[in-house]
């Protein structure tokens, strides 16, 4: 009672580790044993703070498996029930939304709390939340992306929940994707009430604005994105014409990227989550897993838990 518990059920990013179709060095390497590396679902945390309700971060493809994995989230209490008391969206992008169709059975609508242009483009582009209307359905919350306006959640006790804009993309599918908006990506600082503990939790972040230092001040563990270790990595693969920075991921390495960023707070617990299969510092033993240990940076796995 009164801390709260963070629970990875997916710590890879679109995709997931090892891709279905793709051949690189650690998804081989996974696949026949010779990497010092394990398996990641996609992108997608859970969070409480009394164990028995909890909030799902993004809705992963891979939700069904999480939620196998993870006693707390399966129905214990009625017929049809689930420990997921409430679903924030932090963008519309595949990887975190197409599981809301794996969740679709039950006649309770599925709380859902997720910005205006997640919500349009859950309507439009991929209109996800229109199928669902003919299943479940959907009470959808919209989540303010002004920085100061914090919420609360029904059911989920103690937690405060902070959202901000901040600067990725919008999903391919989106009318937006050439033309960002603020709330196609959020963060959020949630604080437990009772020991003012605090987490900032940004899976998809491309650039450090100046409204997100204060954040990271504030926050007692900074979980961000991890996808790449390397502006170019998937140029220098051969398997993207983009850049890192140009699909809304701020890198590891390198000038501003994330090593640089974080040991500006040395106090803090920082996580890296959203790893994309091609990153180096999945292999445990790379050089690059040590720099981030040596910069006190852990990497998220699927089963990591948490409690401030
Ligand atoms: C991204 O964050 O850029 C996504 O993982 C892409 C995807 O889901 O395909
Ligand atoms: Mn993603
Ligand atoms: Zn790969």
């Amino acid at each position: 009672q009164g801390s709260m518990h963070i629970h990875v059920l997916g710590a890879g990013a679109g995709g997931g580790f090892p891709q279905w179709n793709c051949n690189c060095q650690n998804c081989d390497g996974l696949r026949k044993g010779t990497i010092k590396a394990t398996k990641r679902t996609q992108s997608s945390i859970c969070v409480s703070s009394d164990g028995v309700h909890w909030v799902l971060f993004n809705t992963s493809p891979d939700v069904l498996q999480q939620i196998q994995d993870f006693p707390p989230l399966q129905p214990g209490r009625a017929i049809r029930d689930s420990g997921i008391s409430a679903i924030i969206l932090i963008d519309a992008q595949i990887d975190h939304t197409t599981g809301l169709l794996m969740l679709r059975e039950g006649t309770q609508k599925r709380e859902l709390y997720c910005t205006d242009m997640v919500y349009q483009d859950l309507t439009t582009g991929n209109p996800l939340l229109k199928i669902l209307d003919h299943y479940c359905g959907i009470n959808h919350h919209e989540i303010p992306t002004d920085g100061k306006t914090s919420f609360e959640i029904p059911k989920i006790e103690n937690l405060t929940f902070t959202p901000v804009a901040l600067k990725s993309a919008a999903p391919p599918y989106s009318p937006h994707r050439n033309n960002p908006h603020p709330g196609d990506t959020i963060g959020m600082l949630i604080e437990d009430k009772k020991t003012q503990k605090r987490l900032f939790y940004a899976p998809g972040l491309g650039e450090i604005e100046p409204h997100l230092p204060p954040l990271f001040e504030k926050a007692d563990c900074i979980m961000v994105d991890g996808t790449f270790w390397t502006n170019t990595e998937m140029m220098d693969m051969g398997l993207m014409t983009k850049k890192a920075r140009d699909i809304g991921h701020n890198p590891q390495s390198g000038e501003g990227g994330m090593i640089e960023v974080l040991d500006r707070y040395p106090n803090a617990k920082k996580v890296l989550i959203h790893i994309n299969n091609t990153n180096p510092i999945l292999r445990e033993d790379s050089k690059e897993r040590q720099i981030l240990t040596d910069h006190g940076i852990e990497v998220a796995y699927d089963g990591m838990d948490i409690v401030l």
